[in-house]
């Protein structure tokens, strides 16, 4: 580990998760915790809940947990000593000078290898285009009309013509198989070691801040049989439902708009014909994360998709996705060429500024396509037409702009407005209904995933909680509690914790006992445990004090009964004797709890 105890317990104290999360997620207050739409996977309902005592952060939805640092580990995605250095800057904290020493291996920096990894590929791939093994390449890049200056800047490279040439630089390095392996970039089994890219031109994938995470490399040939494009595989780096190709650029413009392409090849020709505001889903269908993420640097987007049918449903599929998460949204229209790159090359820069000007807002764009696609001459085909109109505009959010588009639709295309306006209703309606079905599904799925399947479960976690959260509850059962009196190894160990915490300096926090687990099915157990909170806020002293002797008494019970059952186990008779003689201290013990102060 790079910083001590003390650093990271300084940063964190001084980041508030409340706060921190805030800035990436609109949150409500909703009893104890914080509520809002979790970040890390698409949900309509808010199952993320981030609690200011506890100073944690857990989805009902898709499970993830953790403290601060977790959260922004994911959300940045970078190391934990990425994220130390990221809240400490936020919080204006100079942090010590990193050593090296004791550099660990452990999951946490599972992210730094594979950075550092890729940044050795770019700099080996970069190399290698600007050799002689890589003259075809370069000039593969030149005849598509690439400058110097863009492929210097879009950090262009040549994966070389060996199949492991990459694989031994590294070996060089010192990296082993084990590490090269999780970077995505080689195959390596029995037979041998390989790189996954040779004889491509490469393109490297950079993050938002600049640094590269994966790769995508083209073939330079009319491709036969291999696949034009090749990229890296996910990684614990490399989440290609959340990464844009360019944004490291694009979030630079000082356009007021994104432009939104299919592949590598457009946004580059963007960039290069002055169109710095250019990005791209990679050939993947869009997804509500991106979508969320471009939301981070402009309020509108124009879609600049390839002309072919491929291209228009992407685009139709995308406006929704955008549309939800409150970008405004235009279509550009590219023929009679493919793709912004096609275009630019034949018709350039100045045609393409103009395609701008004349790109049509996404209703717009929808309606063309169920034009085109029915014959308006024909009144069932028509009849079709209005159907499926009026669910392009009942899919609107926005009231005013659902009004707006049933008067200037059914005046452009010759429908009854009270018709439509009445079917538009209708569809919305059963649009509600059918959210309503999910949300309540997940709902559900939320109550069950943290309803422990046990009362004594239920009882372990509860008390931990209540330990955590409350000293004198921790001072009235210090001498009685022992970490044996759980039943699992993580919970013995929160508690074990949570004691060294309060004698050693007085207080606990479950942030920072989260830290202290590595594996993240550890943490994740952690943030359940420390999320057990019965509303408490919402309860009397009396129910409390109650509920605490109740979860004391609970967990002393589980244990004798383990300890009985062990003495039965081995024959042990003076040890069950013992353990009989003492079954009433249990009733005795709820009476004194009862009257403790908490
Ligand atoms: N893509 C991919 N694998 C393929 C084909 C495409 O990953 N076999 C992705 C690439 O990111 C590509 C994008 O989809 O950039 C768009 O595909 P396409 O339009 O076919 O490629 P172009 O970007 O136009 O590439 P080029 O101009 O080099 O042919
Ligand atoms: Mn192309």
């Amino acid at each position: 580990m790079y910083y001590d105890d003390d650093t990271i317990e300084q940063v964190r104290s001084s980041n508030d998760i409340v706060d921190v999360v805030s800035t990436y997620v609109q949150l409500k207050r909703r009893g104890a915790n914080y509520v809002g739409l979790c970040p890390f996977h698409n949900e309509k309902t808010g199952s993320f809940s981030v609690n200011r005592n506890m100073q944690i952060f857990k989805c009902f939805g898709c499970g993830v947990s953790g403290n601060v640092f977790g959260f922004i580990e994911r959300t940045e995605n970078i190391s934990f000593p990425e994220a130390v250095q990221f809240l400490a800057d936020r919080a204006g904290i100079k942090l010590p000078e990193k050593s090296n020493d004791g550099y660990d291996n452990s999951r946490r920096n599972l992210k730094e290898r594979i950075a550092a990894i890729n940044k050795e590929a770019a700099t080996y791939y970069y190399r290698m285009l600007r050799s002689g093994e890589g003259r075809n390449a370069m000039q593969y890049l030149k005849n598509r009309g690439l400058s110097d200056e863009t492929i210097n800047s879009f950090g262009l490279g040549f994966a070389g013509r060996y199949s492991d040439g990459l694989y031994k630089v590294l070996k060089t390095k010192g990296y082993t198989d084990e590490e090269l392996a999780t970077s995505g970039l080689f195959t390596i089994n029995e037979k041998g070691a390989y790189d996954k890219f040779w004889d491509r031109v490469i393109f490297p994938i950079m993050d938002q801040r600049g640094r590269v995470i994966a790769f995508g490399g083209r073939i330079m040939s009319k491709a036969e049989n291999a696949p034009k494009y090749l990229n890296s595989p996910e990684t614990e780096l490399f989440n290609k439902s959340e990464n844009l190709y360019g944004l490291h650029l694009a979030k630079k413009t000082k356009e007021k708009f994104f432009l939104l392409a299919e592949g590598y090849m457009d946004v580059i020709a963007l960039h290069q014909a002055g169109f710095d505001n250019a990005v791209a889903s990679l050939g993947t269908s869009l997804t509500e994360r991106q979508a969320k993420k471009i939301m981070g640097y402009t309020d509108s987007v124009i879609i600049t998709y390839d002309s072919d049918g491929a291209g228009k449903k992407a685009a139709l599929r995308a406006i929704p996705i955008l549309k939800n998460v409150g970008l405004s949204v235009k279509v550009l229209n590219m023929k009679p060429y493919k793709d912004p790159d096609e275009l630019i090359c034949a018709a350039g820069a100045d045609e393409y500024r103009k395609r701008i000007e004349e790109s049509v807002n996404g209703f717009d764009f929808e309606a063309g396509i169920l034009e085109e696609t029915h014959d308006m001459e024909d009144p069932d085909s028509k009849t079709q037409f209005d159907h499926k109109l009026a669910e392009t505009i009942a899919a609107i959010d926005d009231p005013m702009a659902r009004h707006n588009h049933i008067e200037s639709a059914a005046k452009k295309y010759n429908i009854d407005p009270v018709e439509l306006k009445r079917e538009v209703n209708r569809i919305g309606a059963a649009l509600k209904v059918k959210e309503n079905n999910e949300r309540e599904k997940e709902r559900a799925k939320a109550t069950r995933e943290i309803k422990p399947e046990a009362a004594q479960k239920k009882a372990e976690y509860s008390l931990l909680n209540m330990l955590v959260c409350n000293k004198n509850a921790y001072l009235a059962v210090k001498d009685i509690l022992k970490k044996e009196d759980f039943a699992g190894e993580t919970e013995r160990r929160i508690f074990e914790y949570l004691t060294n915490d309060y004698e050693r300096v007085g207080a606990t926090v479950g942030a920072r006992i989260v830290e202290k687990f590595e594996s993240a099915d550890e943490q994740k157990t952690v943030a359940d445990i420390l999320m057990t909170s019965d509303d408490f806020e919402e309860t009397s002293e009396d129910e409390r004090r109650m509920a605490f002797a109740d979860y004391v008494t609970g967990v002393k019970k589980s244990a004798y009964d383990r300890e009985v059952e062990e003495a039965m186990r081995i024959g042990d008779g003076a040890k069950l004797n013992e353990l009989l003689m003492n079954e009433d201290s249990l009733e005795a013990l709820r009476k004194k709890l009862m009257n403790i102060t908490l």
